[in-house]
């Protein structure tokens, strides 16, 4: 039996070695990198999680006059005879096979490597074991690789080997262990709550688990811990917070995944700047731990800026704005409703629909909006046309108008043209600031539809005149809180008034009065944290008082025996004595895939589902044998459509 792991203990990380160690004797294990068999002396890099080492296993050395001269020392007969049996092993090793080496650390002198951390020095190999073999491994362990990502999760264990992978796991880690640290720091306990939870309606889709000692029924995944951390402040606990799973049976997009990892955080006896400053801190501490960057360049008091949502949509288009860049909406409806339509037919028709004063600039039914893609952009026709099949995929969207403005500010290639009258022109041209060789494009219709078009086109074109990268950051960090958004929404289907988050959410003081008499102007204690476009945080102020609740549940529709039904302990616990109480939970996959700069949430997450909730590795979720189900009393009504 070998040595090694009872009496040779491990005394470095492979990618821990630096000069300062030349002369020691070192123990490392890893795995078989590159071997490189240079007509007797043989190369190896044997790599761990910390990196790589070069190891060089040179029969020379088994000569007792050869060691003495190189070294100018001696050596024992014993130890020579492990050199030659080490030397004997290196020549069968392959890539990915598991070792363990002794030998000491030279100087690589001339041949330094300034690529790795380690170039500096090698390891001239005494003693080695092969603790296993391994089969050939289905694709190369590097990062320029370009193997589908099927076959990488489907091997995933071989897959999270990768620099980068290990490097972004590392970074998750880092994230965790600061959040624990600053949230303990700041008072708040680290709480847990269940899992398998009643199922609620709204929300995001719960996923279901049927139960095997209450036949009949089903637990829900805890979509996130919400009702139980409000619970906690009920109890007096008065701070929480956990790092924890939640479950959503959602579609899948590269930011989305069914279980994800949220840092959740609720506080006792606050507002919502006492929420922020807890989660800047929070976010400060993160940049400064894990990317070594100080954010108070950015931010020097401390606070990132707040952006009402209201402005959000006028502006950006959505409530998750990338500030990293401009290209900001210009709201026309008003504009165009003053010019009567200004000579477009289309545009007549929302003139008419909102003349004499109906339109209503807060919620507006009908929107025009433009957003000018500068002349030093320099599209080309042909790009102008791709950018509209980029929005092609959105569920209402017609068609993208578009001007190009000339140096007269008369507009060319566009349908447009002909029929605008030069006031309306003029007053546009001057509204969204066009200059001679800028394209106007122009979206009018629905609302929402109008927003969702303009906030994906800007993105499109930032990303196409190099302002954004593609995917990943660019070392430039932009973030802001998306404050005080409508706390009701209208559903056109039912006609019915539904809370646009929660219903537990805390209305605005002021508008408390507008709970009646015009709900779409309420707006609430919400709030998102955005960081370069993506949404990583969202909390509120919670309603603890139940005056003002039963009105907002009134405006919802919801009586006294559909709120007992849906929320009938939350709904008890708040009446026996509720603090004022808040909070948030910021998205830790996301957070990581931002900061590390993965291109999706898959590469920082160790066992990720695809887009379509499948695991490659396992093969989950499968087919269950009837006794299974039987057991469960849950009968499946699937046929094979093939
Ligand atoms: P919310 O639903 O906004 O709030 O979720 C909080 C944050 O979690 C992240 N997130 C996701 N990340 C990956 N995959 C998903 N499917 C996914 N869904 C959400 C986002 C989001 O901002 N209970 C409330 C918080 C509160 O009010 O305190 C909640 O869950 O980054």
């Amino acid at each position: 039996m070998s040595r090694f792991i009872d009496e040779l203990k491990r005394t470095h990380r492979c990618g821990d070695l630096r000069a300062s160690d030349i002369g020691n004797e070192v123990v490392l294990f890893g795995w078989v990198g590159s071997r490189r068999d240079h007509g007797g002396c043989v190369f190896i890099d044997i790599r761990d999680r910390e990196g790589i080492a070069q190891l060089v296993f040179d029969p020379e050395y088994a000569k007792a006059d050869i060691w003495t001269a190189r070294r100018g020392t001696a050596i024992a007969d014993a130890e020579l005879c492990h050199v030659k049996e080490a030397h004997h092993l290196a020549e069968q090793v392959r890539g990915e096979w598991v070792i363990g080496v002794r030998g000491i650390v030279v100087s690589r002198g001339a041949n330094k490597n300034p690529k790795l951390p380690t170039g500096e020095v090698e390891v001239i190999v005494i003693e080695a074991v092969v603790f296993n073999r391994a089969e050939t491994p289905p694709f190369e362990i590097t990062d320029d690789l370009d193997t589908r990502e099927e076959i990488r999760l489907a091997n995933r264990y071989i897959d999270l080997r990768r620099t980068s992978l290990q490097r972004t796991l590392r970074m998750r880690h880092d994230i965790n262990r600061v959040t624990r640290n600053y949230l303990s720091d700041q008072g708040c306990l680290e709480l847990e709550t269940p899992f398998l939870v009643k199922y609620t309606p709204g929300g995001a889709r719960n996923f279901l688990v049927p139960s095997r000692l209450s036949p009949g029924k089903f637990y829900a995944l805890a979509e996130s811990p919400q009702l139980y951390k409000q619970l906690f402040m009920v109890a007096g606990f008065d701070r929480y917070f956990q790092i924890v799973k939640c479950f959503r049976d959602e579609d899948l997009r590269l930011d989305r995944q069914p279980e994800f990892t949220q840092i959740d955080v609720e506080l006792s006896f606050v507002n919502q700047d006492d929420v922020f400053s807890l989660i800047e801190g929070l976010v400060f501490s993160i940049f400064e731990d894990v990317l070594k960057k100080d954010l108070r360049a950015l931010y020097p008091d401390g606070h990132f800026p707040r952006l009402p949502f209201a402005e959000s949509m006028a502006r950006y288009g959505n409530d998750k704005p990338d500030l990293r860049f401009g290209l900001e909406h210009t709201d026309l409806t008003e504009l165009i409703i003053e010019q009567g339509g200004g000579g477009v037919s289309f545009w007549a028709d929302i003139a008419q629909k909102f003349s004499g004063g109906q339109y209503r600039r807060e919620v507006p039914a009908e929107i025009v909006k433009a957003l000018v893609i500068p002349a030093s952009a320099n599209f080309s026709r042909p790009q102008l046309e791709e950018l509209e099949r980029g929005l092609k995929e959105i569920k209402g969207f017609k068609g993208l108008a578009r001007a190009k403005v000339a140096e007269d500010g008369s507009w060319t290639q566009s349908p447009l043209a002909k029929s605008i009258t030069p006031e309306a022109r003029q007053k546009i041209n001057e509204a969204v600031g066009a200059k001679a060789g800028d394209v106007i494009c122009f979206q009018f219709g629905k609302t929402a539809v109008v927003h969702t078009v303009m906030a994906k086109l800007r993105v499109d074109i930032a990303k196409r005149m190099g302002l954004i990268p593609e995917y990943g950051h660019g070392d430039q960090w932009r973030l802001l809180w998306v404050t005080n958004p409508p706390l009701f929404e209208h559903d056109e289907d039912t006609g019915r008034w539904a809370a646009a988050h929660h219903a537990f959410t805390r209305p605005v003081d002021e508008h408390i009065p507008l709970l009646e008499s015009d709900p779409a102007r309420v707006e609430c204690y919400r709030y998102d944290l955005v960081l370069n476009g993506f949404e990583i945080g969202g909390g509120s102020i919670r309603l603890h008082d139940p005056d003002v609740q039963a009105r907002v549940f009134k405006t919802l529709g919801i009586d006294d025996e559909e709120a007992r039904e849906k929320f009938g302990f939350l709904l008890d616990a708040l009446r026996s004595g509720a603090p004022p109480h808040g909070g948030i939970a910021l998205g830790m996959d996301r957070t990581a895939m931002l900061l590390t700069g993965a291109p999706t949430l898959r590469d920082v997450i160790p066992f990720p589902k695809t887009n379509q909730g499948t695991d490659q590795l396992t093969g989950a979720p499968v087919v269950v044998d009837a006794a299974q189900l039987a057991e469960l009393q849950v009968k499946s009504t699937f046929q094979n459509p093939g």
